[in-house]
């Protein structure tokens, strides 16, 4: 989990309870903060927790053919939809909102000569740059969570699903009652905390979108041990390269404690990690 500079209020209309300009700045803040270099090194190739393993459960969760189309929503770096490609057989297009993602991903694809069964696109969730009823499934990991308009997005989902087509996702839960300060606001939204809702509420959304929730499974010792490897990797950067990253806006003095209490909350059962598949109709 990282913070990054948040936004200042604006003044345009509301989307999902925040002012038009802070949803937009949240967005930009969010696929900039999640192309830095300093992200990968804290995170590596999957920015999500459980990495490619709990990738390859929501993949086996959602039963796919070879030959069928899978599509990433918020796909980062490629890197799930690259393990869809070689490891499931499927055709794969990515969609993020960051350019330097996209282009990453394009590349990993070129290289690994997957360039014609693995698409990426710049694009909004909240408005997916792509047709109705093209995809036999969807993904969205760790990113849900930090759509200011998640009922649009679950929308756009089941747009571009065919009928009886499959969403999964995974993300983060939050008891937002019970969050400490720490994880709280604006400053905790790219972070994937501020906004993470409730397993209920993600499964009422995706019920609202038109879809049935068929499968949830929880996962907290993922987010669990995501921490500690947060720590772990914190830790060692500050040893070997600790000026470096407070010239990059590192402040350790500010991480730390968050660290932590995201580590009470997992214990406490205020954070969660969920996986949830829902199908659309036929
Ligand atoms: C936590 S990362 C997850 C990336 C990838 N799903 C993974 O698990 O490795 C969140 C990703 O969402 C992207 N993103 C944020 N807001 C977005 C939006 N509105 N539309 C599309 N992508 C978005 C960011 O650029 C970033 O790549």
């Amino acid at each position: 989990m990282t913070l990054h500079p948040v936004p200042t209020p604006g003044a345009g209309s509301r989307v999902g309870g925040l002012d038009s300009r802070d949803a937009a700045a949240i967005k930009a803040c969010c696929a900039v903060g999640y192309s830095s270099d300093l992200v990968s090194l804290l995170l590596g190739d999957s920015y999500h927790p459980g990495g490619l393993s709990l990738t390859r459960r929501l993949l086996d969760t959602l039963d796919l053919a070879p030959g069928e189309r899978l599509l990433d929503v918020a796909s980062g770096i490629g890197t799930s939809c690259l393990l869809a490609a070689t490891e499931y057989d499927v055709r794969v297009d990515g969609v993020d909102l960051s350019p330097a993602n996209v282009a990453l991903a394009s590349g990993g694809a070129a290289a690994r000569g997957l360039g014609n069964r693995a698409r990426f696109h710049n694009g909004d969730a909240e408005a997916l740059p792509l047709p109705d009823h093209g995809w036999d499934a969807v993904i969205c990991e760790c990113a849900l969570c930090t759509f200011p308009d998640k009922p649009t997005a679950a929308a756009e989902m089941t747009r571009v699903l065919r009928p009886g087509g499959r969403v999964g996702i995974t993300d983060l839960t939050a008891d937002q009652q019970r969050l400490p300060t720490e994880l709280t606001g604006l400053g905790a939204w790219i972070a994937c905390v501020a906004d993470a809702r409730s397993t209920e509420d993600y499964e009422q959304l995706l019920h609202d979108a038109g879809l049935r929730v068929a499968r949830v499974e929880h996962h907290r010792d993922a987010l669990d041990r995501m921490i500690h490897h947060l720590w772990a990797r914190l830790d060692l950067l500050r040893i070997i390269s600790r000026e470096r990253l407070e010239a990059a806006g590192v402040d350790f003095a500010r991480v730390r404690p968050v660290l932590g209490a995201a580590q009470a909350a997992v214990r406490d059962g205020i954070l969660d990690y969920v996986l949830i598949v829902a199908e659309k109709p036929a």
